[in-house]
């Protein structure tokens, strides 16, 4: 049965640009469903703010059905919330409470600088996967179903790791701001198929190496595994890990052949 909520105050980070001091500014909302998401409710709150001349809340959001990756909120100190497995866009209102503060903040990476209030730059994502999160091998047309058998553990762990929508709230949550979650499993999703063993070694060298590049180190905290919306398993790091360790050794070897 629909429930009304009445007198949530949401605290919410306001900052100008990315080099701007930024600060929580704090509005009331008298009363909302429980059936509203917490986007819906910071759309009406954003109708409010532009009827009264002001500026709305900027946030990142696309598809509001989980499979995008785009929104991306840290909710009272959560990446993506209080419900496991859950991405920004499917939090309800239900799973809050009248008389409730709901603190809303930009996810906190120095990887991810702020570009406004909420929404911030996750490019360095697009960085790892430009350099290897594909397969360049001509594989022909599209092969009929079941050509190349590959075993189903092989192809459930694949199409597991697949299923990371690129949100960064692996990120957001690891205290080292490492992206070995998000590196992983775009790295598990290819390395595990056939299709994707004429480059593997590269891929994992190429990737794991950006990745450094940008983001901090993993020391196997496990809050990326916890905070991750896909529930992608925190085992696609070992297998990177060992993929890139075999790199190192292949491709030298690879080279001087060469
Ligand atoms: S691994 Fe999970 S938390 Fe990280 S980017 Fe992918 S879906 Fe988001
Ligand atoms: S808006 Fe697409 S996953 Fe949330």
């Amino acid at each position: 049965m629909t429930k009304t909520l009445t007198n949530i105050t949401l605290k919410i980070w306001r900052q100008s640009g990315p080099d701007a001091p930024g600060g929580f500014e704090s509005y009331a909302i008298p009363e909302i469903s429980d059936e509203a998401s917490l986007l819906e409710m910071l759309d009406l709150l954003n109708e409010r703010l532009i009827e009264d001349g002001k500026e709305a809340v900027v946030f990142d959001h696309d598809c509001r059905e989980g499979i995008c990756g785009t929104c991306s909120l840290m909710i009272d100190g959560q990446a993506h919330g209080p419900q496991k497995g859950t991405a920004t866009c499917q939090v309800h209102m239900r799973v809050f409470s009248s008389g409730d503060e709901i603190v809303i903040e930009p996810w906190r990476a120095s990887a991810f600088p702020i570009i406004k209030d909420l929404m911030v730059d996750r490019g360095p994502f697009d960085r790892i996967v430009e350099v290897g999160g594909f397969i360049t091998a001509a594989t022909g047309g599209a092969p009929d179903a079941n050509l190349i058998p590959i075993p189903k553990p092989v192809a459930d762990a694949s199409m597991d790791a697949a299923a990371c929508i690129g949100c960064g709230a692996c990120v957001a949550a690891c205290p080292n701001g490492a992206a070995n979650l998000f590196t992983g499993a775009k790295l598990a999703h290819l390395n595990l198929l056939p299709q994707g063993q004429a480059e593997r070694y590269q891929r994992a060298e190429a990737m794991v190496e950006t990745m450094d590049a940008h983001f901090g180190s993993c020391t196997n905290h496990g809050e990326c595994e916890a905070a991750c919306p896909k529930e992608i398993s925190i085992d696609v790091i070992a297998l990177m890990n060992a993929d890139y360790l075999k790199a190192k050794f292949k491709n030298r070897k690879a080279l001087s052949r060469s």
